[in-house]
């Protein structure tokens, strides 16, 4: 346990350099602004995509993209000389049009200065099914970072060897383990918690109805992703803030892992929910999908796996895939 859960955690609804957990109902424009600069190691957020969810109002892209380039050029500002900012995002939908929306953000970083370490995947096997285009299997997370001075724990966040006891087998160190016994780098591909959803019915990325981090919040954060971030990109005691913050996954994120944590919200409702987190995960309620927590191998035997009996009667040929999966052939 992290030596910030053993003692009572101290929770301001403002900003102020002692508090651990800082929860903040605003706007995200006018909170930022009244905030020192440099104040955060790590801003790790998921913006609203303006795809009309129930806590934002669809505009144009154009306007949408304005908006938050206002926010961004104040979270460039908050950001620390060695400091990250990583920014999760998926597609804008317009009239079936797919705009790619880490395409729209990196000029706009890029811009202010920021440099990018890393766009990274985040694949997930399951969610809609489109019928006009391949169904969306994934989203991004861009990584910057303000200057080449950058905080970068590797070891922290190493996962394990596939091939642990391999050797090199040429060269001056022929004979000698070529691995790490730490495990090796998680890579820009980023699988994690995605295949724990495997009964196939749940639409990832957003964690959803059997979960166990599920609020009703429409689309949290996985704890466990922020976690990887808040390990790899800061140091003990640091300040992380996640300017459009829900249900507070990064607050959780950063609280577990004995650093503080600051999240902005228009929501109450959201908000409340963050709090009741938190109290939960000091008591030891909450329940959290542990980081690194090996991702379930479905056996085949399982009833949705199974060819369904009306298909091996009907029409539709069931065919097998290239790695031996069973596919429908229409
Ligand atoms: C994609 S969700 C983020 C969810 C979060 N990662 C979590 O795990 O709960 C975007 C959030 O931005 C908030 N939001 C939208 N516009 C905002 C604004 N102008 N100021 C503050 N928060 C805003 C919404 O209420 C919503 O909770």
């Amino acid at each position: 346990m992290s030596d910030l859960l053993r003692d009572s955690i101290s929770v301001s609804s403002q900003f102020d350099m002692t508090s651990q957990a800082i929860i903040v109902c605003d706007d995200v424009l006018s909170c930022c602004q009244a905030l020192p600069p440099e104040v955060s190691q790590l801003i790790v957020s998921s913006p609203p995509y303006n795809l009309g969810k129930e806590y934002e109002k669809q505009t144009g892209l154009q306007k949408y993209l304005e908006w938050q380039e206002c926010v961004i050029e104040e979270l460039v500002r908050l950001c620390h000389s060695n400091g990250s900012i990583v920014w999760q995002v998926g597609n804008f939908v317009e009239q079936g049009e797919v705009y790619p929306l880490d395409i729209y953000f990196y000029p706009i970083f890029k811009k202010l200065g920021m440099k990018l370490r890393n766009r990274i995947v985040w694949h997930f096997d399951h969610g809609l099914h489109a019928s006009k285009r391949f169904s969306g299997r994934y989203e991004v997370l861009l990584w910057f970072t303000k200057t080449d001075d950058y905080i970068f724990n590797l070891d922290a966040v190493r996962v394990p060897s596939k091939y642990p006891g391999k050797r090199h087998y040429k060269g001056e160190k022929k004979g000698e383990l070529s691995g790490n016994p730490l495990g090796k780098n998680p890579s820009d591909f980023w699988p994690l918690i995605c295949r724990e959803w495997e009964s196939g019915i749940i639409d990832i990325p957003n964690v959803k109805s059997n979960h166990p981090e599920k609020t009703p919040h429409p689309c949290q954060f996985p704890i466990e992703l922020v976690e990887r971030c808040v390990l790899a990109l800061t140091n003990k005691d640091d300040l992380i803030l996640d300017p459009f913050g829900g249900v507070g996954s990064s607050l959780l994120a950063a609280i577990k892992n004995s650093r503080r944590g600051m999240i902005i919200d228009k929501e109450p409702s959201y908000l409340n929910v963050a709090h009741e987190r938190l109290a939960a995960m000091q008591n030891g309620t909450l329940k959290i999908r542990p980081l690194g927590k090996p991702l379930h191998q479905p056996s085949g035997k399982e009833k949705v796996a199974q060819v369904p009996h009306e298909w091996k009667q009907g029409q539709k040929a069931p065919a097998k895939d290239p790695q031996g999966q069973q596919g429908i052939l229409f």
